[in-house]
Formats: C-alpha cells, structure tokens, sequence
C-alpha cells in the first residue's frame, strides 16, 4: 500500500465557529495517509491551539521577509503555527497576478522559516523550482468546476512533472470527490490529492479519505 498525501485548502471559507465545529466533526486518523489542512490566515491560531488529527498549512506566504510590508504575512510568522504552505495555486497567480519571479521569492522565504511546501501547477510545462515538498496538478479548468482530468492524462502528466522536476510526491486536485478519489490515486505515479470544496465538509471530506483506497 502506497503512502498518500492529500491536502485539503479551505479558501477564503470559515469563520473561527465553523472551522471548531469542522475539527469537532473530523474524528478519523487514517493510516498511511498524511493529512494536511490548509486554512485562512485568521484560522492558523485557533486550530494550531487544539489537539488536531491533521497538519496544518496556510495557503499563501508573503515573498518578503518580516518588516514594513503592510498585510502581508511572513513565512516566520506562518512556522509558528503551521508546517505546511501552499505556493501557486492558480487563483493566486490568475486573481493576484502572481509570477514565477514572485513565486520563487514566496518559495525562498517559506525554505529559509523551514516551511514545507506544496507548489501547485496547470500543466507539465509550468516551471517548478526545487527545494519544493509536493507538487500539485490542478488544471484551472477543473477546479470547482465538478469536471476532472481522466485518472490516465492525470498520471501522464504527473509522470512528466516527477520525471522533469525529480520531486518525488506529486498530487492530483481539481473536482476530487469520496466518489472519484480511488480512480486517481490508484494510478501509479499519483501520490495523492488536493481537494477545495469537499474539504469544507468534515463529513465529505472523511468519506473521501476513506474512500482513498478503494
Ligand atoms: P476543488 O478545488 O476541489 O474545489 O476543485 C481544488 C483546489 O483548488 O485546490
């Protein structure tokens, strides 16, 4: 039985009551899969103060170090809370305008504060720079959007991306469901998934994990 890595990204969803009653509701501790929950900036205290069956990421870092930058938050910052960032996610770099230039600043402070980092790509062809944990394919056309990639291009293309980056665990996300989430990490060179909306729901979201397997 492979390992699995699958992650889940909040967005800009849950206020302080509803992401406590979501970690009340999670009550399951897969084996053989590292979970990772990537919530709001307003989140990261709260839930880093609770005994949590998950890893904790944030979902954006500041390209700077700590100083006069206002609203933005530091990787120094984000280490005292979570062990996880996500860096690229399509909404960031379509809705932010956020470059490759800026991404491997993001990428540079989240290694230097010892963050572990998730680096989410469209396609094989975007670059991805090293010294990142876990890659993710998201093709912008599935995200939210209930259509996914087939199960076989999606282990193409990630068969592409770990032959051409060499980083060694590399997920699927984009409309992964309880109902689809064995079809993609049964193929071989899939490690896992990063899921959005269903991760919103502990319910959902626990019958996709243990769904994983088949
Ligand atoms: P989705 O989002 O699961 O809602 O399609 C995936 C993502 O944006 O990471």
């Amino acid at each position: 039985m492979k390992h699995l890595f699958i992650a889940g990204n909040w967005k800009s969803n849950k206020t302080r009551s509803e992401a406590e009653a979501w970690v009340a509701k999670y009550t399951i501790q897969p084996e053989n899969i590292t979970v990772v929950i990537c919530v709001p900036f307003t989140l990261l205290g709260v839930l880093a103060s609770k005994k949590l069956r998950f890893l904790l990421g944030a979902q954006d870092v500041s390209p700077f170090p700590d100083g006069a930058q206002t609203g933005e938050v530091s990787a120094r910052q984000i280490k005292e809370f979570a062990d996880w960032v996500i860096i690229g996610h399509s909404e960031r770099r379509k809705n932010f305008s956020e470059t490759d230039e800026i991404l491997a600043k993001k990428v540079e402070q989240a290694k230097n504060a010892g963050l572990k980092i998730i680096y989410c790509v469209p396609d094989d062809s975007t670059g991805i720079l090293s010294g990142v944990d876990v890659v993710a394919y998201e093709p912008v056309w599935a995200i939210g959007t209930g259509k996914t990639d087939t199960p076989w291009n999606a282990n193409s293309v990630i068969t592409n991306i770990k032959a051409k980056s060499q980083v060694p665990t590399v997920i699927y996300g984009g409309s992964v469901t309880a109902a689809n989430v064995a079809s993609f990490v049964s193929q071989p060179a899939i490690d896992g998934v990063l899921s959005g909306g269903v991760s919103l729901d502990p319910e959902k979201f626990s019958a996709l994990l243990m769904n994983a397997y088949g």
